[in-house]
């Protein structure tokens, strides 16, 4: 069995900045209350003429070069997103052409917020059996373009960007690799959180723009303590699988939805709130980017450094969930 490791990380968040100002002037919400009640002060949206593969592109182009691979090196493409270009073809698919590259695989993997976890997961599994060497992975979404700016409870949250990996075949003497990977789904909590319309359930009609059926529905109570029970459950799976006590672990990257949830993650483990690398205030949440771009501002501010332990864990829609330990 071979090992992978994170060979270079690059990130992007659109010009356009909302800030919570801004939102008080759509509905009937408050600067304090937002950030009081999430930690978010601004997100980025994608400008009209973005689509999310441009933000993918953008984002590989970064990891590539901070991992000083040329595009044509990669062997596999996997986006996670569920705010793709298009339904057909996959990102993946508009994304690879973009890269000018040819005759690799390349596909879309749907598991909300959690995506970039199972992409990790997914091309760590390729690496270890040998069957490739170089594979790339990005997190990006466009979910502005699916919020309802009428809905106070989720438009407040929700930001564009894109966040990859260039994930490599690591050295037999190398100390840095991708130690585990846990994923999770409960499709049983699924309703908690929606984007309806637009699938074979209920194709676009009329009927959808009055019923606002495009736009996200979340049970924000419910999904928030879904969130920190189950990130913390894939937390301890990653820790106890790999003998590793918290207290080895030096920095924590959770998905950045809400500062109040990544705190409670936190808080379960006695992490002090400085080993947090916490990102929400800057962005909000991007769904499957948030992992890879919060990763990555860490990686440029200097917080993240080679050779330290890394873990990471997501949650969304699905319900799904998962963790990954890696030394960086
Ligand atoms: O990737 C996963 C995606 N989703 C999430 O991670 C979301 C998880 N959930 C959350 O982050 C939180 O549940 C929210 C931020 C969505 C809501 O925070 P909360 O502390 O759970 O508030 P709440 O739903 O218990 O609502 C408290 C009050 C309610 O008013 P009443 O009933 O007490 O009068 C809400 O109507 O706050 C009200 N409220 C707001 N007030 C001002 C709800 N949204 C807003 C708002 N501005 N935007």
């Amino acid at each position: 069995m071979y090992r992978s490791r994170v060979a270079g990380t690059g990130s992007y968040l659109p010009e356009k900045v909302l800030l919570n100002s801004d939102l008080e002037k759509l509905v009937d919400t408050n600067d304090q209350w937002i950030r009081e009640r999430t930690g978010i002060e601004r997100r980025h949206i994608a400008a009209d003429h973005q689509i999310t593969s441009d933000l993918a592109l953008i984002a590989c182009q970064k990891a590539l070069q901070a991992a000083g691979i040329a595009a044509e090196q990669v062997e596999l493409l996997i986006v996670a997103t569920v705010t793709g270009d298009q339904v057909m073809p996959s990102t993946a698919c508009v994304l690879q052409n973009k890269l000018g590259l040819k005759n690799i695989p390349a596909f879309d993997l749907s598991a909300a917020c959690s995506g970039f976890i199972y992409s990790l997961s997914v091309a760590d599994q390729f690496i270890k059996t040998g069957q490739y060497k170089t594979i790339l992975i990005v997190g990006a979404e466009i979910i502005h373009r699916f919020v309802n700016y009428e809905d106070r409870e989720t438009c407040i949250l929700f930001g564009d960007g894109a966040g990859a990996f260039v994930l490599t075949r690591a050295e037999e003497n190398d100390a840095n690799y991708v130690m585990s990977t846990h994923m999770r789904a409960e499709g049983a909590l699924g309703e908690l959180f929606v984007l309806p319309a637009g699938g074979s359930k209920i194709p676009f009609s009329q009927d959808v723009l009055e019923n606002k059926t495009q736009f996200v529905k979340m049970k924000g109570r419910e999904i928030f303590k879904n969130a920190v029970r189950t990130m913390s459950s894939t937390c301890h799976e990653a820790l106890e699988k790999n003998q590793i006590a918290p207290e080895k672990v030096d920095w924590l990257v959770p998905h950045q939805a809400n500062m109040r949830i990544m705190e409670a993650v936190a808080d379960h483990f006695g992490f002090p709130k400085e080993k947090v690398i916490s990102v929400v205030h800057e962005m909000g949440n991007t769904s499957a980017a948030t992992i890879p771009v919060a990763f990555d501002m860490a990686v440029q501010d200097g917080r993240i450094q080679r050779g330290q332990t890394i873990l990471l864990t997501a949650f969304g829609a699905g319900l799904t969930a998962g963790s990954a330990l890696l030394r960086y």
